[in-house]
């Protein structure tokens, strides 16, 4: 019997340890709910501690009468204002902590949309705005606010190791804060389910010095460098990729799906979920659906060898 209770508490300890683990003290936002957790999770246990004795006196005591009085204070006390003072109290500081990360005074302001199955993600600086997708960069100690909403259902914005999580509902902005505490490539995903490949939703969330991260954000505001006649941008003309997919600098304008301008500098490949390499690149434009099911990109087996060579080629060079 307690091996297999420590088989359990392995299995969902498993859950709170590398780049997801919300215990991680990597974000201002995220300790203020674990402070929050520690005390509920031992105010609870006292609580189960102070019933079980009550049980365990009423199951040994001697059977003898109380008195109405004494019976009734002990029921006002225990089940009425000891509830409503502690349920009270939590909710009172789950209020101020929910006050404290959805506050908008964040240095820098990042929106991000919900999209079937992936992240829009748009920068906001004072030369306009930034646009990239699936990965987000935060620099390191400064309070950055996110605006999200959703295109047409329901997702839930959570990087549990940095913060909170907030729901990304159509037609409606919400707001949460993060403010990163410690270097690291952070994962984000999806918090509420939204069709097929919701648990294929994810992304990087990824922590730098604020002077990586300024020079990051004005490399991914250029344009992104693309040689005259480029035989990879060729065949992207031709299969009609620019009606989806935007690569600044270019003619390719789409907004349907991620913005492509620097997406070889992205560690991530299909919203979070495969290594950046030009064997997954190959496969996810010839096998899309095998890759991730049910997305709106449509899969091109039909193109291969010197044709797919020199778009995959092209695409990995939009660094
Ligand atoms: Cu988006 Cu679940």
């Amino acid at each position: 019997m307690r091996a297999l209770a420590a088989a359990a508490a392995l299995v969902f300890l498993a859950g709170c340890s590398g780049r997801h683990n919300w215990l991680a003290g990597a974000g201002e936002e995220a300790r203020s709910v674990e402070t929050l957790f520690w005390v509920i999770l031992t105010g609870a246990g006292v609580i189960w501690a102070l019933v079980i004795g009550a049980a365990t006196y009423a199951h040994r005591a001697e059977a003898k009468p109380h008195r109405e009085r004494e019976a009734r204070r002990f029921i006002v006390w225990g089940g009425v204002i000891l509830p409503v003072l502690v349920v009270g109290g939590l909710l009172v500081w789950g209020l101020l902590i929910l006050r404290d990360i959805t506050a908008d005074d964040g240095a820098l302001t990042v929106r991000v949309d919900g999209e079937r199955w992936w992240w829009r993600v748009i920068y906001e600086t004072p030369e306009g705005p930034v646009t990239t997708a699936n990965e987000i960069r935060l620099p390191l100690g400064e309070r950055a606010l996110f605006k999200l909403t959703a295109d047409d259902v329901i997702h839930s914005f959570w990087v549990p190791a940095l913060g909170g999580k907030m729901d990304m509902i159509p037609g409606r902005e919400t707001e949460l804060a993060l403010t990163p505490r410690k270097l690291g490539n952070w994962g984000g995903l999806c918090a509420e389910f939204c069709g097929g490949a919701h648990a294929l939703m994810r992304f990087d969330a990824v922590v730098m010095e604020p002077d990586d991260f300024a020079r990051w954000l004005e490399h991914e505001a250029r344009p992104a460098q693309v040689a005259e006649g480029d035989r990879g941008l060729v065949v992207f003309d031709e299969e009609g990729c620019g009606a989806c997919h935007a690569i600044r600098g270019t003619e390719a304008r789409g907004a349907v799906g991620p913005d492509l301008t620097h997406l070889a500098s992205r560690d991530k490949l299909g919203a979070g979920i495969y290594a950046m390499t030009p064997e997954n690149m190959a496969r996810w434009i010839t096998d899309t659906h095998e890759m991730k099911p049910e997305i709106d990109m449509p899969a091109y087996p039909g193109l291969q060898g010197e044709r797919l060579d020199a778009l995959v080629g092209f695409l990995m060079s939009l660094e």
